[in-house]
């Protein structure tokens, strides 16, 4: 069974690790999450120039790291010559799933810039399954095509989740994961009630906010993804 459906504790996901103390989607900020207590990580892949998945948010190395120009253009090898921040480098998911995946929930989402499909989710698929953890492991996207893909190429026990925001409230109606990923301003008691009803789980990006966590917790939902874990778990009286 999937570790992510396992139980009804309110699962921590630190977002991009714990990117509140440390840069982010990198090993240190994992470390770190790891160490503030965290149940597992959310971080961001994209393909390489080399088709390597690697673990980054943006299309482009400008705001992350001392590189420039889009990810695309640079081989694994070449991107992990570059800072990520305080030294640190981009980490292959691959390093990533070595390091981290045996105790740990792993939430990997698949980036899409544009329209080109490079693969990403069969390149994703099979790292998952070279370290056996599917049952580990949701995988996310914003984008239902990425989704649809997922679906046919992960390994078996892979969870799957939709994200959704305000501007993207229709795609449920493309894909149904059986976890539901929605922005916290989405989240009522009719939207539990309803996900309940169809037996999904609900894991709610992007909660820092001690008082829309407790909002969120009363109502239910199954995992807050935090760019802050600890403070998070303190506040919400989970240590
Ligand atoms: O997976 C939740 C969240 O990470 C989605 O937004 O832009 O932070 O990747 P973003
Ligand atoms: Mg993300």
């Amino acid at each position: 069974m999937n570790q992510w459906a396992c139980g009804e504790r309110l699962l921590i996901i630190a977002h991009r690790g714990a990117s509140a103390d440390a840069p982010e989607n990198t090993m240190r900020a994992f470390q770190l999450a790891c160490e503030q207590g965290a149940d597992g990580i959310e971080f961001d892949v994209l393909l390489s120039a080399d088709a390597i998945p690697i673990v980054i948010h943006d299309d482009t190395l400008d705001r992350t790291t001392n590189g420039t120009g889009p990810v695309k253009s640079m081989t694994a090898a070449q991107l992990q010559q570059l800072d990520a921040g305080d030294g640190e480098t981009i980490p292959t998911l691959d390093q990533v799933l070595d390091t981290f995946g045996r105790n740990w929930l792993l939430n990997i989402e698949i980036k899409l810039y544009g329209w080109f499909n490079r693969g990403c989710e069969k390149a994703v698929a099979a790292v998952i399954a070279k370290h056996n953890l599917a049952d580990h492991v949701v995988v996310s996207s914003f984008d239902f095509r990425v989704m649809r893909r997922a679906r046919r190429v992960m390994p078996p026990g892979v969870g799957l989740a939709l994200l959704r925001d305000n501007s993207y409230t229709y795609t449920h109606r493309f894909f149904k994961g059986q976890f539901d990923h929605p922005h916290f301003t989405l989240v009522t008691e009719k939207s539990m009630d309803m996900a309940r009803a169809t037996g999904q789980r609900v894991n709610v990006w992007t909660v820092d906010d001690s008082a829309e966590a407790q909002r969120l917790q009363a109502l239910g939902v199954n995992a807050l993804i935090t760019n802050r874990p600890a403070a998070l778990r303190t506040e919400l009286g989970l240590t």
